[in-house]
């Protein structure tokens, strides 16, 4: 048997485009695209997948209009709210990467509300980027990393790939195996520029509201028919 991705992560692209093709708002793009990942997180909990990371919010949608902020902001809110308890009965624990704080108090919480309710499951881990950024990410850890240095904290001035990966918002993660994108775009967009590293990418032209159980399992696939080299021969 070819071997499973430990890490899955996936750009979860086209609700917009969608929406439009039936003349529906953007906002109802979104909210299918909610039904979309409902079903992707079944499917990878059924197939063992351990870690998915999905692209919620990427700190470049602030400058979306206003009011698909607000509707992309009740939606989450609803989506956290509604959903964790369900998702601790399928033992599953729910993580973030991303900077939370500029989000509403009332998101923050039901968020950390989540993440403690499930932080013991073993599950699948579902980790939602959230006012995420690659960038962001990698300026808040050479931040950190000084913050250690002035503390004290550190030996040397050295500053090694480990080091750096202990200040990213994805500490406690491995690197995503296999990278999904929806809707056609062939770009990062601000993802896991530094855990991308030797991913395997798979695009995909499905819009996300569309993509389901079955197109995971073909992405997945396409990633088993992979050669991975890391660079080796
Ligand atoms: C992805 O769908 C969801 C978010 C970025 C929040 P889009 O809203 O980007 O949909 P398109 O790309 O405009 O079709
Ligand atoms: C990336 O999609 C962000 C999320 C899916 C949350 P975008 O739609 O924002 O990316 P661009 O603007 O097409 O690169
Ligand atoms: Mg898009």
């Amino acid at each position: 048997m070819k071997e499973m991705p430990k890490h899955i992560a996936v750009i979860m692209d086209g609700n917009g485009r969608w929406a439009k093709q039936r003349k529906k708002m953007r906002a109802a793009g979104h909210r299918q695209g909610v039904e979309a990942l409902r079903e992707v997180l079944e499917k990878a909990d059924e197939l063992g997948i351990r870690h998915l990371t999905v692209y919620a919010f990427s700190t470049e949608n602030w400058a979306r209009p206003k009011a698909e902020i607000k509707a992309l902001m009740l939606l989450l809110l609803e989506y956290i709210k509604g959903e964790s308890k369900a998702l601790h009965k399928k033992n599953v624990r729910i993580t973030t990467i991303g900077d939370l704080t500029s989000f509403d108090d009332k998101i923050q919480k039901e968020i950390a509300k989540a993440k403690a309710l499930t932080k013991e499951n073993t599950g699948l881990n579902f980790n939602i980027a959230l006012n995420y950024g690659a960038r962001d990410e990698i300026k808040r850890a050479v931040s950190s990393i000084i913050d250690d240095e002035r503390a004290g904290k550190r030996e040397g001035l050295a500053v090694s790939e480990e080091e750096i990966e202990k200040h990213l918002d994805t500490r406690n993660l491995p690197d995503p195996d296999l990278l999904i994108r929806t809707s056609g775009e062939m770009r990062l967009s601000n993802y896991l520029l530094w855990q991308l590293a030797y991913t395997e990418l798979v695009f995909t032209e499905t819009l996300w509201p569309d993509f389901t159980g079955k197109d995971l399992e073909e992405a997945i696939k396409e990633y088993q028919n992979r050669d991975r080299r890391f660079g080796k021969i």
